[in-house]
């Protein structure tokens, strides 16, 4: 029988959820394709690996057990990348694999391309064509590096497949919808069966704002910080933080003086977060993957930050642009709630695929 060897490289809680697509198309594949198999073997850097932050992804999304973890840890960007480039080279020079893949636009993202081209490895890129044509975030420049070595370039989006065209690249793009939506899609029933979130902490629907902060451009930078923070603390619906690592060690003792209605939490499980974000009548945002789960479970989105990636949401009335100035977030939550806190009825609902985006990942992979 023919194998199809792959090395999935994750290290950050997105890649963890994108990642648990694929693996389960992987498994699915296996267990009804004659002819072809495929061995996967995941490789954590390391770089998240806060429990809340790593292992109960894992164990809530099933995803098999890492074969390693570099555990490289948190660390400036140039020592965080180098350790994960030293690692996985030695990995992949023993494991030879017909693929890398990698997720998103974290360090390790960068670290697995980096690793793997210079070997002549092909790389997979699952959300590749994603920016926000801002050099200053260090998720742009992963982007941009992975995305030009890649043989595969797996779009989530039409504006994705655009955003590569203009940079020349065309070969090898394929656009096959976002598995994060493929997680949405299998995972929310079985939120609702099991995620206790909303009992424990004695939530009523639609009566709160969720809300997450932790990219660089707002944590490292005390005037948006506060800007945030002072929006929150004025507002009167409730809000409900699960606060990023990064975040919290900002804040410090701060933690305690987040005024207002606003409750924080500890970082939740994905299936806490889905029931989190359906119940929430509001969500206030810079992660890239909750501007597109507040879409696909229907709720409006204010998105913390000065641009998006996510270019589709804005155009169809889903998500306001508002940065950090306590005046525009104010604004944005106010027009939202003039609408009556809901999006607008007559929303496309194939923006990001079918919802079997990592079924195409692994048709080209396998080449079936
Ligand atoms: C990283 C990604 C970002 C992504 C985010 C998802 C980069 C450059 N950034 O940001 O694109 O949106 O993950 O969550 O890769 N920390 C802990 N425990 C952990 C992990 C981190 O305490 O398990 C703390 C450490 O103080 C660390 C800080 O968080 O220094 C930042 O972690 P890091 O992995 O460097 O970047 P993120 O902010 O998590
Ligand atoms: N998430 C979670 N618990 C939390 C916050 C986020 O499970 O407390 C999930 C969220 O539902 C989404 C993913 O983590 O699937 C997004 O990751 P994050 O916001 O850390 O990174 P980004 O998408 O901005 O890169």
């Amino acid at each position: 029988m023919e194998t199809v060897k792959i090395i999935t490289v994750v290290g950050a809680r997105p890649q963890f959820v994108k990642a648990a697509a694929v693996t389960r198309a992987v498994s699915a594949f296996n267990d009804t394709q004659g002819g072809v198999c495929i061995d996967e073997r995941i490789v954590h850097t390391g770089q998240h690996y806060d429990e809340s932050m790593s292992k109960v992804f894992f164990e809530e999304l099933r995803i098999p057990s890492p074969a390693l973890n570099l555990d490289v840890g948190s660390g400036p960007h140039g020592r965080q990348t180098a350790e994960m480039l030293a690692g996985l080279e030695r990995v992949l020079l023993e494991e030879r694999p017909d693929w890398v893949v990698i997720y998103g636009d974290t360090n390790s993202t960068l670290a697995g391309a980096l690793a793997a081209a210079k070997l002549h490895i092909p790389v997979a890129h699952v959300e590749a064509g994603l920016r926000s044509f801002n050099r200053r975030m260090p998720e742009e420049i992963n982007r941009v590096v992975a995305d030009r070595v890649s043989a595969a370039l797996f779009c989530p989006t039409a504006a994705s497949v655009e955003n590569l065209a203009r940079e020349g690249i065309i070969d090898g793009v394929h656009q096959v919808g976002d598995v994060m939506y493929d997680s949405v899609l299998f995972n929310t029933k079985l939120a609702e069966q099991t995620s206790g979130v909303m009992g424990r902490l004695a939530l009523k629907a639609k009566a709160f704002y969720l809300a997450t902060v932790h990219r660089a451009e707002n944590t490292d930078d005390p005037a948006r910080l506060a800007g945030i923070l002072e929006a929150f603390g004025g507002m009167e619906t409730p809000i409900v933080l699960p606060l990023h690592p990064r975040t919290r060690k900002t804040l410090g003792a701060d933690r305690e003086r987040v005024g207002g209605a606003v409750r924080v939490i500890d970082p939740v499980s994905y299936l806490d977060m889905l029931m989190l974000e359906r119940n929430a009548r509001l969500i206030l945002t810079d992660s890239g993957g909750v501007q597109k789960e507040a879409y696909w479970l229907a709720v409006p989105c204010v998105t913390l930050r000065d641009e998006t990636e996510w270019v589709e949401l804005v155009e169809a009335g889903c998500n306001r642009i508002a940065g950090a100035a306590p005046e525009a977030i104010r604004q944005a939550v106010d027009a939202f709630e003039g609408e009556g806190a809901s999006l607008p009825a007559d929303r496309s609902g194939d923006l990001y695929g079918d919802g079997h985006s990592a079924e195409k990942i692994v048709a080209v992979l396998t080449g079936r």
